[in-house]
């Protein structure tokens, strides 16, 4: 069992982008956390590592027998995390799984109850909980800046298609819906962490794959009478909105990632005197822009980078000085999300949810 204030030793199995490109990094900066070693079934993964300075393991048992390792960081493709969370948890070693935690519900029990009979954390690495884009949207929604919120649209858009390794291929747990869906929908289940989740409705997309998807369309609706609508896709060569808000004082967008954006708020909703404007081949009053002096344009709030909040997060629960961020109940809501999105998808139906 972990002793308190011990520094956590931790194990990245898996060597690709996400480990190399953010965990090393991230655990290097924070206090309280150390790398202790890498084990990678590709060779040249474990040669990138030693040229980082790490320590490599012979073998995935290697890892799992060293004493110094107390969290494991599974970051392999999808199809393996069942396999290597549930290897870690019986060797005793506390574990963080990459996103998406498991393909299906069924496995994600399997994986829980692994870390119950081992009496081991195990907990996924949600980390765009923080992202400053969603933070900012989170920020606003507290604020009650929009009054009641009706309407959310969060999107991710893309030029490239899917990538051309393992996430483009179902067998591995390819596909936009395990990939960039993931987060994107944690993120929604996030923001309505207090309403019930009614229904779904979804379609996919193959435009430039057949295997698996390269993007999704989904529309949820929870009981605080949000619609909430969540897109990924990988062919558009003109990007909408990062993200796009609506409440019945005002609207919100939030552009990309570098947070461009703005708030704009009526402020006199009762004169609503518009002149008729040019629209195509007609004219419009009820579609005319507002008036200057009925509305004030707001930047929208700002809310600091705090990238490391996942580790630190982590150390603090080790030492026993706070709760876990991604908990169980949470994965289990959105793995049934993402199972309705399929089902929806497949039979051309919204799902309801009991
Ligand atoms: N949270 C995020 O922001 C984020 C971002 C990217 C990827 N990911 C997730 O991280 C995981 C890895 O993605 P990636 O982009 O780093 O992929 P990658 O292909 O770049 O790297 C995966 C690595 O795992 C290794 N591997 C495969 N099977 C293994 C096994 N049995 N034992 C040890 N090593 C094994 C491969 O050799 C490869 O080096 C995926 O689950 C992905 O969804 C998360």
């Amino acid at each position: 069992m972990f002793k308190k204030d011990k520094i956590v030793g931790a194990a990245l199995l898996g060597y690709g982008g996400i480990a190399q490109g953010w965990h090393k990094d991230r655990i290097r900066e924070v206090d309280g956390i150390e790398l202790v070693g890498v084990y990678d079934i590709k060779p040249e993964r474990m040669s990138a590592a030693q040229a980082d300075g790490l320590n490599t393991y012979s073998s995935r048992a290697a890892m799992l027998a060293d004493e110094n390792v107390d969290l494991v960081i599974v970051a392999t493709p999808n199809h393996v995390h069942k396999e290597l969370v549930i290897d870690a948890l019986n060797s005793g070693k506390n574990v963080i799984c990459e996103k998406p935690v498991a393909l299906s519900s069924e496995d994600l029990e399997d994986m829980i109850a692994a870390a119950k009979k081992n009496d081991r954390l195990f907990t996924v690495h949600q980390n765009r909980r923080w992202d400053q884009d969603y933070l900012i949207l989170k920020e606003i929604i507290k604020n009650n800046s929009l009054g009641r919120i009706f309407n959310i649209e969060s999107r991710v858009q893309g030029s490239h298609g899917n990538p051309g390794d393992w996430r483009n291929h179902k067998q591995f747990g390819g596909g936009m819906v395990f990939d960039w869906g993931v987060h994107m929908l944690d993120q929604a289940l996030m923001l309505m962490e207090d309403s019930k989740l009614l229904s779904v409705y979804a379609t996919l997309t193959y435009i430039t794959t057949d295997d698996c998807d390269d993007g999704f369309r989904a529309t949820l609706t929870f009981d605080n009478d949000i619609n909430f609508y969540v897109e990924v896709t990988t062919s558009n060569f003109i990007e909408l909105p990062r993200w796009y808000m609506l409440g019945l004082n005002g609207s919100a967008v939030i552009t990309d990632w570098d947070n461009h954006g703005k708030i704009v708020k009526v402020t006199d909703w009762e004169n609503r005197e518009a002149v008729p404007v040019q629209a195509g081949a007609g004219l419009t009053k009820t579609m005319a822009p507002r008036r200057d002096d009925t509305i004030a344009e707001e930047p929208l709030p700002y809310v600091p980078r705090h990238w490391n909040a996942y580790y630190e997060n982590l150390v603090a629960y080790f030492n026993g000085k706070e709760d876990i961020a991604v908990t169980h109940d949470q994965l289990r809501r959105s793995t049934k999300l993402i199972e309705a999105i399929f089902e929806s998808a497949r039979t051309n139906e919204v799902v309801k949810f009991n």
